[in-house]
C-alpha cells in the first residue's frame, strides 16, 4: 500500500514537472508578455498541450483550413495567437506580415517537426546565416536560368516519352499521381544525372520511398509501426540508405575523373559532410518534385473548367507548335528556349493556378527573440504562420477571387508587392522557380497539344491538404489523343 502510494505521489511529481512549462506557457498567453513588454497577439492557446492542432488538422484535411483562419481572422483581427503544433503560434494575415516574414532579422524557417525528422535536420531549410549561404549557393547553381536553359531538352525528352507510356492508348488518367512521376524522373534526369537504364533501380526505389514519405511531413509524431508517421519515417530511412549508396558511387566517380555536373557530386566536391549531403538532397527530392506535379494537376484542372482560358492556351500552344513544323523541328526535335519565351499566356494561366491553390499552404517562421509586429509583442520561440491563400483571395488585392484568369497576370499587370507570394519571398524565396516555369510549360506544350480532356464520371474536382493539395480520386480525367499531336 505504501508503496503505491509513493508511486502516486511519483507519478504526480513527474506529471506537474512535464507540464510546467506549458502551464507557463500558458500563464504568459492571457494578454501580456511576462517581460511586460506588450500585449501578446489575441486569442487563446486552446485546449492544454495540443492547442488547436486537432481542429486545423481536420480542416487541412477537408480543404477548409482557409475558412478556419478565416474565421480566426474575422474574430481576431490580423494578428493572433492560436497554439499549433504544440507550439504557441502568431497567426499573421495579409502583405504586411508577408514583408515582415520575409524580411525580419528576427525571424528564421521553421519546419514541422515531423518534416525535420523525415528530412534531416541539416538541410537548407534548417541552417541560417553563412551556412544557409553556402548550401544555398551551391543549390542556385543547378537552378539558375543558364543552367536551366541548358535542362530544356531533358525535360522535353522526359515529358514525351511519359505521355506516350502513360497517356496515349489509354481512356482515363489520374493526374495527379501521374504529374508526380514525371517529376520525379525529370529532377532525377536533369538534376541528379541518374540514368535511366544504369540507375533504373535505385531510380525506382527513390520513387517508392519520396511517395511514402511525403504523406507523413505534417503527421502527429508518434513513432509506431501502424501509424503514418512511423510508417513514414521508415520509408525516410530507407530513402537515406539509398542515397547514401548514389554519394559512395559519386565519390568514388570523382576519384578516378573529376566533374561535378550533378547536384551530389557538386557538393561532395565541395567538401560538405554525408549527413549534410543526404539532408539536403531528401530536401531538394520533396522541394523539386511535389510542388510542380501539384501546379500542372491544378492547372488542367483549372483549364478543363475554364474554356475561355483553355481556348487561348491551346491557340498559343498550336501557334508554337506550327512554327516548329514549318521549321522542320515538330517531329523529334525539343522546345527551344525561345519556344518556352512564347508561352506567355500558358505561364500566366499557370500563375493564375499558383493563385487560386498555392502549393506550399504556408512558410512557417520562428521568432529569434521578442519582436514587436502590429502594436503587439511576438515572444522569442513563438511560431509564426502565415497563410498565404490569405492574401491571394483577398478581393482588395485581386477583385472577385474565386474567378480563374490568367489575364490578372499577362505583361503589364504585376500584382502590388508581397501580395503574390506562391514561391514564397526574402533570402528564402524559393530558389527552383525557374526550374518550376519550364518544366511546366515542356509538360503542358505537349499535354494541350496531345490530348483534350474531361474530369470523368463521379471526379468532382474538390482536394484536401496534406499539407500539399491532392485532388480527390487524384483528378481522374477523361483523354482524347488529338489527331494532330506531336
Ligand atoms: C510550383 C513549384 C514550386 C513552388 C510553388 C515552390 C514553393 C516554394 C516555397 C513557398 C518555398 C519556401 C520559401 C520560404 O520559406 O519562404 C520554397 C523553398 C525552396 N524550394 Fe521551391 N517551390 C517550387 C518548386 C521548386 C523546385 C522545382 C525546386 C528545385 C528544383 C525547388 C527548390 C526549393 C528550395 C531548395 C527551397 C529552399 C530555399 C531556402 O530555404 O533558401 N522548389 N519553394
Amino acid at each position: 500500500m505504501a508503496s503505491s502510494s509513493t508511486l502516486l505521489v511519483a507519478a504526480v511529481a513527474i506529471l506537474a514537472v512535464a507540464l510546467l512549462p506549458l502551464l507557463r506557457r500558458l500563464l504568459s498567453g492571457h494578454g501580456h508578455t511576462r517581460s511586460g513588454k506588450g500585449p501578446l497577439p489575441p486569442g487563446s492557446l486552446g485546449l492544454p498541450v495540443i492547442g488547436h492542432t486537432l481542429s486545423f488538422a481536420r480542416a487541412l484535411r477537408s480543404n477548409t483550413a482557409e475558412e478556419w483562419l478565416r474565421r480566426r481572422a474575422a474574430a481576431h483581427g490580423p494578428v493572433s495567437r492560436p497554439s499549433l503544433f504544440l507550439c504557441p503560434t502568431a497567426f499573421l494575415v495579409g502583405p504586411s506580415a508577408s514583408k515582415f516574414l520575409f524580411s525580419s532579422a528576427a525571424v528564421t524557417p521553421k519546419n514541422h517537426p515531423s518534416f525535420s525528422q523525415m528530412v534531416g535536420r541539416r538541410s537548407i531549410r534548417e541552417v541560417v546565416g553563412d551556412e544557409h549561404r553556402r548550401v544555398r549557393a551551391m543549390m542556385v547553381r543547378f537552378l539558375r536560368p543558364d543552367a536551366v536553359r541548358s535542362y530544356v531538352a531533358g525535360m522535353d525528352a522526359e515529358v514525351r516519352r511519359h505521355l506516350d507510356a502513360e497517356w496515349r492508348g489509354r481512356r482515363t488518367v489520374a493526374v495527379m499521381p501521374s504529374m508526380k512521376s514525371l517529376t520525379f524522373d525529370a529532377m532525377c534526369t536533369v538534376l541528379f544525372r541518374l540514368d535511366r537504364e544504369k540507375d533504373a533501380s535505385v531510380r525506382r526505389e527513390l520513387s517508392v520511398e519520396f511517395q511514402e514519405l511525403i504523406r507523413g511531413v505534417w503527421a502527429t509524431p508518434i513513432n509506431l509501426p501502424f501509424t503514418t508517421y512511423g510508417r513514414c519515417l521508415a520509408a525516410s530511412r530507407r530513402g537515406r540508405r539509398t542515397v547514401a549508396g548514389i554519394i559512395q558511387r559519386r565519390r568514388a566517380r570523382l576519384e578516378s575523373s573529376p566533374g561535378d555536373d550533378d547536384l551530389v557530386s557538386h557538393m561532395v566536391a565541395e567538401g560538405m559532410g554525408e549527413e549534410d549531403i543526404i539532408d539536403n538532397v531528401m530536401f531538394m527530392m520533396v522541394a523539386a518534385h511535389d510542388t510542380t506535379a501539384a501546379l500542372l494537376t491544378f492547372v488542367i484542372l483549372h483549364l478543363e473548367a475554364n474554356r475561355d482560358a483553355y481556348d487561348k492556351v491551346v491557340a498559343e500552344q498550336a501557334e508554337i507548335a506550327r512554327r516548329r513544323k514549318s521549321k522542320g523541328d515538330g517531329d523529334g526535335g525539343a522546345l527551344s528556349w525561345e519556344d518556352l519565351g512564347r508561352m506567355r499566356y500558358t505561364w500566366a494561366a499557370a500563375l493564375e493556378t499558383l493563385r487560386l491553390v498555392p502549393p506550399i499552404f504556408s512558410a512557417l517562421r520562428q521568432t529569434t527573440e521578442d519582436v514587436e509586429y502590429d502594436g503587439y509583442v511576438i515572444p522569442r520561440g513563438w511560431q509564426l504562420l502565415h497563410a498565404t491563400n490569405m492574401t491571394h483571395w483577398d478581393p482588395a488585392i485581386f477583385p472577385d477571387p474565386g474567378r480563374y484568369d490568367p489575364a490578372r497576370f499577362v505583361a503589364g499587370s504585376q500584382p502590388p508587392p508581397f501580395s503574390f507570394i506562391p514561391f514564397g519571398g526574402g533570402a528564402r524565396i524559393c530558389p527552383g522557380n525557374e526550374f518550376a516555369r519550364v518544366e511546366t510549360l515542356v509538360a503542358l506544350h505537349y499535354i494541350v497539344t496531345g490530348f483534350s480532356w474531361k474530369l470523368a464520371a463521379g471526379c468532382d474536382g474538390t482536394f484536401s491538404r496534406n499539407p500539399l493539395p491532392y485532388p480527390s480520386q487524384g483528378l481522374l480525367i477523361d483523354i482524347n489523343e488529338l489527331a494532330s499531336s506531336t
